[in-house]
């Protein structure tokens, strides 16, 4: 008995050692000229330049090294890297020649396909471009295939579906694949065995989701970027070996989608990704059947809402939640176990309320902790601080308040940490600026005061610490950190700026604003990378440095409110500025025409400023530039003449100058024009109908110039169907009002309820810095010019105003048709015939002003529905009877009415009973009167966002911080590290 185990044994082992040396020694030699054919006419033979280019794409291939270069003729092919033979028959099972540089189309009489004993196969990340060829159907014993980035294209074949023992697939990157229903269907119905399925960035736009819940074998499905359509159902949550499902960004329902309920009471999902896919409504109770997630992404789906189920946090393996950029409210539950798993927690860009929960401090294994962008309040509590592994911890834009946390234990690890844009205060503590990870920090917008007395910690590559109550000198070791790449010192009351070396070598932003400067940094040398440099607000006098010319790296630059008298004289051709601002300075002289040099500009500013002197005509033809604001200066002479076909111009800004002579024809090539504002200038020219050709012309002002004549009538269709803004007051236009422009108005016809970010009236794109800082004045007819200045002009501020003309006839019945105006001035003309019924359907104007014309007949009682009406001025017209009562009536006083002698009833003091006939006022009474009535009602009906001033209150405009600031900077650093 224990010979005959023996004997075995030793048999066994026999044979064990007879395959080893066999399967050494045995290649079968179809496979192996196979192969060498394959290598040969797949391998890329010019050499490195390409293969640096595949490494530079394929950052997934760790081994750089192509596999094929171990193949030889000499040597034995189951012994060659990447290939694996059948121990007995020598046949090639396995073949991997991931990584390895191949190149080329694999051609149908490729010898490759006669390797047909390949169980597992993968060319991942080659570029074989060309089709993938139906003859991979012939691979029947295959269970492993994976084409992932092989730049494969055109559609699957549908012998795929022959792979019938496939266990994974992977066609992942291949961004040029495509999968039809059909072939789809059936390769999902004969691949019974199948478990891991990866399809990422294929083309599945023509097939659905539907026959998946077959797929009962399934442990991995990766469908992202696909495009796949059809309803995400529960069924495919709980299939029952699932456990990675990734789906994401495939942009579900347009048409609102909601996350389906499950079905099952406990889903075997580890991994789910649904992240970028416009699901909408709450997350459904049944989520909580998920217990076995270590991932959970539901991040960019915008419309997700409601509060976070709190068995979201409780789930004993979860390491990674993610939940941003939705709309999830409510508070964060305050029910985080002691024994958990999380390392990243991100919530986000939602609306979270209410203070930070307590049981926060149980995450101990936390890595990575984002909730800005919420609404949390309270202080913060010295245990999430305490968290000892936080790599990254974000807290900025919420409401959080008090000061911080005076000591803490640890947070060596942390490199990123953000509580800007808080309401924090008191003093900054020392830990704060001496973390000995600490790459980024970002305190700005908070209410920090105090002194900074501590040496810094000399990693810093970003340091925020502007627009606070600081005070004090700052620390010489700030200025010579030698990593630092941006720093924000601006709008502080620190002191001691005076003879200050700057020495940051890797430098890339510096803002400096509104610091009381009265000279200009000393940075040591060129500082090679400088980006952005911020020096608005200050006292700097004179003249532009020398080494501020030189610095030609630089493409944000703003100077702007300063005390500065002469520009940079010459613009060399090596500038690369993008942004210039250097509005409200002294800056006196010419505009040089080699500022025409920086051939990238895309905003320049130079308004409010005494530059006189023509604008140099090749400024309109400058190749990128958007936005031109030069109003306020005393510039003379003409309008360049020739604007470019197609130019990038959007926003034209010439307010307040002393231009004359004809307004240019060539002005209509300006196709992108989004803006015109050439209001008080002497400009002598008929009325530019020609600009009904611009196609987004929102904004039109030419307000108090020369011109003169009817206006004629359109022909184009949708000639200014865009404008929201229509101001030609102050001219000597004359004739009827322009009954086709009204009717084409297309744009103030649309009550728009508009979303946060569409507010405002913005040049699209590239000019996102520029917030439109006094992009256009108003004046009230009166003298007394009540101005409004807009940092950005709201989109709902829909208006015309013809005032101050000699337009006459009566008002066309069509002015009812544009029901999203909110203020309506044709005072000042010589109007007659009566007040049209219409008016009252306007249901959003807030001011009217029909004053000194010649209307006769009774106020409609149809004014009356006019609800949000704050400014009414009928006076001096002929208008007779009774004032209509009620409503928003009820609060116009004496001198809306004053100059229609024919006019009874409250608020007037001649009751309605006494019928007496009185003969109008005369004319030239009518003229000389002036009104108190402004825009200045209208203005404050819109709160933030608008800032008016009264005279010259131009400079409220800056008592706020700038916007753009808040935006470059605030949501700046956050949203650029991650
Ligand atoms: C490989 O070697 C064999 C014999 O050793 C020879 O017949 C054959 O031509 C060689 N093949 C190539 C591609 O060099
Ligand atoms: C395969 O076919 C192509 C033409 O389609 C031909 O140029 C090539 O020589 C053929 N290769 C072999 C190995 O027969
Ligand atoms: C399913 O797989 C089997 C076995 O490989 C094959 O014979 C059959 O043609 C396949 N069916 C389809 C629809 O491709």
């Amino acid at each position: 008995m224990e010979s005959w185990v023996g004997w075995l044994l030793l048999l066994c082992c026999h044979m064990f050692f007879f395959h080893f040396s066999f399967s050494h020694s045995l290649c079968h030699p179809h496979d192996k000229i196979a192969l060498l054919q394959f290598k040969t006419s797949h391998t890329f033979s010019f050499g490195s330049d390409d293969a640096t280019y595949a490494v530079a794409t394929y950052v997934e291939c760790s081994d750089m090294d192509p596999k094929t270069t171990t193949w030889k003729n000499e040597t034995d092919c189951c012994s060659w890297v990447g290939v694996t033979c059948h121990p007995i028959s020598g046949r090639v099972i396995g073949l991997d020649v991931s990584c390895s540089d191949l190149f080329g189309e694999i051609l149908p009489n490729s010898t490759f396909f006669y390797l047909s004993h390949l169980q597992s196969l993968n060319l991942a990340f080659n570029k074989f471009y060309f089709q993938l060829s139906y003859l991979f159907g012939g691979f029947v014993s295959l269970t492993h295939l994976n084409l992932s980035s092989c730049i494969f294209e055109g559609e699957i074949p549908s012998q795929i579906s022959q792979l019938s023992k496939l266990e994974s697939l992977d066609l992942s990157h291949n961004f040029w694949l495509r999968w039809k229903e059909r072939s789809w269907k059936k390769f999902l119905q004969n691949t019974t065995f199948l478990k891991e399925l990866n399809l990422d960035d294929i083309d599945m736009t023509q097939s659905s989701m539907r026959p998946l819940n077959q797929s009962t074998t399934l442990v991995s499905l990766s469908l992202s970027r696909t495009g796949v359509w059809g309803n995400l159902k529960s069924d495919i949550l709980c299939l029952p070996k699932l456990e990675q499902l990734h789906l994401s960004d495939n942009s579900y329902s347009p048409n609102g989608q909601h996350l389906p309920s499950l079905s099952c009471s406990a889903a075997s999902l580890t991994v789910l990704d649904l992240s970028y896919n416009y699901f909408e409504g709450s997350i459904p109770v049944s989520f909580s059947n998920f217990t076995h997630l270590t991932v959970l992404d539901l991040s960019h789906n915008i419309y997700l809402n409601g509060s976070i189920p709190s068995s979201l946090f409780t789930f004993p393996s979860l390491t990674l939640l993610d939940l941003q950029f939705n709309q999830f409210s409510g508070q964060i539950p305050n029910v985080f176990p002691q024994a958990n798993n999380f390392e990243k927690l991100d919530l986000s860009h939602n609306n979270i309320e209410e203070e930070l929960p307590s049981t926060l401090s149980n995450l101990q294994w936390l890595v990575f902790l984002d909730l800005s962008m919420n609404k949390l309040s309270g202080q913060i509590p010295l245990s999430i601080i305490n968290l000892q592994y936080l790599v990254f911890l974000d807290l900025s834009h919420n409401r959080l308040e008090g000061p911080l946390p005076n000591k803490i234990r640890s947070l060596s690890n942390l490199t990123d940490l953000y509580f800007n844009d808080n309401l924090l205060n008191k003093t900054i503590p020392v830990w704060c600026l001496s973390l000995p990870s600490l790459l980024k920090l970002d305190l700005s917008y908070n209410q920090f005061t105090g002194h900074i007395s501590v040496m810094v910690s000399q990693s810093f590559e970003f340091l925020y610490l502007c627009n606070n109550k600081l005070q004090g000198n700052i620390p010489q070791s700030i200025f010579t950190l030698v990593n630092l790449r941006q720093l924000c010192l601006s709008s502080n009351n620190f002191s001691g700026f005076h003879n200050i070396n700057y020495n940051f070598p890797r430098l890339e932003r510096l803002y400096l604003s509104s610091l009381g400067l009265t000279e200009f940094p000393k940075l040591a040398g060129k500082v090679p990378m400088l980006t952005d440099l911020d020096l608005s607000n200050n006292k700097l006098n004179g003249t532009v440095p020398k080494w501020l010319h030189e610095m030609d790296s630089l493409y944000f630059l703003n100077l702007s409110q300063n005390l500065l008298t002469t520009p940079i004289k010459q613009f060399s051709r090596n500038y690369n500025l993008q942004f210039l601002d250097l509005s409200f300075n002294l800056l006196t002289g010419h505009i040089s025409s080699s500022i025409c040099n920086v051939s990238s500009l895309n905003v320049l500013l130079l308004s409010h400023n005494k530059l006189i002197g023509v604008i140099p005509p090749c400024l309109a033809n400058l190749s990128s530039l958007s936005i031109l604001d030069l109003q306020r200066n005393k510039l003379n002479g003409t309008l360049p003449s020739y604007f470019s076909m197609n130019g990038p111009l959007r926003v034209i800004n010439l307010n307040d100058n002393q231009l004359e002579g004809i307004l240019p024809k060539s002005l209509s090539n300006c196709t992108k024009l989004e803006i015109l504002n050439l209001a008080n200038n002497q400009i002598e020219d008929k009325f530019p109908k020609w600009l009904q050709t611009l196609p987004r012309l929102t904004v039109l002002v030419l307000r108090a110039n020369k011109l003169y004549g009817p206006i004629p009538s359109l022909k184009m269709k949708h000639g200014f169907s865009s404008l929201l803004i229509f101001d030609i007051s102050s001219n000597y236009f004359n004739g009827s009002i322009p009954k086709t422009y009204i009717q084409n108005f297309q744009a103030m016809k649309n009550v728009i309820r508009y979303k946060v970010g569409e507010l405002y009236i913005q040049p699209s794109s590239n000019a996102s810095v520029y917030e439109f800082a006094t992009v256009i004045e108003f004046a009230n007819v009166t003298t007394k010019a009540i101005n409004m200045v807009f940092k950005k002009i709201p989109k709902s501020f829909i208006i015309i105003d013809l005032s101050i003309n000699k337009f006459e006839g009566e008002i066309p019945y069509v002015i009812g048709e544009l029901h999203a105006l909110k203020a309506l001035n044709f005072s000042h003309n010589r109007l007659s015939g009566p007040i049209p019924q219409s008016i009252g359907n306007l249901t959003n104007l807030e001011s009217l002003d029909l004053s000194l014309n010649m209307f006769i007949d009774k106020i409609p009682i149809e004014l009356t529905n006019l609800n949000f009406l704050e400014v009414l001025n009928l006076s001096y017209n002929h208008l007779i009877g009774e004032i209509p009562e009620g409503k928003q009536f009820n609060t116009f006083e004496n001198n809306s009415y004053i100059g229609n002698s024919g006019l009874c009833g409250f608020p007037l003091s001649k009751n309605c009973n006494k019928i007496e006939q009185q003969s109008p006022s005369s004319p030239s009474l009518w003229r000389e009167e002036r009104f108190e009535f402004g825009w200045e009602a209208v203005v404050i009906g819109y709160g933030c966002g608008i800032i008016f001033g009264i005279g010259l209150g131009i400079f409220v405009l800056f008592s706020g911080k700038p916007e753009w600031l808040v935006k470059m900077v605030g949501g700046g650093i956050g949203n650029y590290v991650k």
